[in-house]
């Protein structure tokens, strides 16, 4: 999604989401070309925190501030939430078993299923976002500073 067509009132709380997105699929493209295990461990690492925050703050605030705005995007956010599950069940199989034989496979199916998940977000979720002007308010602001509350309380 080009940010620069985003209008101007939801272009800060949405390019923060799509940020993040573009960066975990910079780690899953790390993790592939990543020659030592161990960087692959710190990638895998790397890669459920920052999708663990990612899916808070949508869920804390972004999703809750869209709920009740029009029947499809109520339909998208409850899809969402059961992929976000998903995606939180599989974080919690690679981060229990960090230097298991199964983080390959299990990060690969991860990297799959988000990628899917972001695909739809933003192809769906966001251009209704766009399309039916939901108004976002002080989204960018909310998530910048759970965001950084998290992060530090995680790090
Ligand atoms: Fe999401
Ligand atoms: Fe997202």
């Amino acid at each position: 999604m080009d940010k620069s067509k985003i209008p101007t009132a939801q272009r800060a709380a949405l390019s923060l989401l799509l940020d993040d997105h573009r960066n975990v699929k910079k780690l899953f493209k790390s993790f592939e070309s990543a020659k030592e295990r161990s960087e692959k461990e710190q990638i895998a690492q790397q890669t459920c925190h920052e999708l663990t925050v990612h899916a808070q703050i949508e869920e804390e605030i972004f999703y809750p501030g869209l709920r009740g705005v029009h029947e499809k995007i109520d339909e998208m956010l409850d899809e969402a939430k059961v992929e976000h599950q998903v995606a939180k069940d599989l974080i919690a199989a690679i981060e229990g078993d960090l230097s298991g034989e199964m983080l390959e496979a299990n990060y690969k199916v991860l990297s799959e299923y988000v990628n899917h998940h972001v695909q739809e977000e933003e192809n769906e979720l966001f251009k209704m976002v766009i399309s039916k002007n939901v108004e976002l308010g002080e989204m960018a602001e909310q998530m910048t500073a759970r965001k950084e509350e998290l992060m530090g309380a995680m790090a």
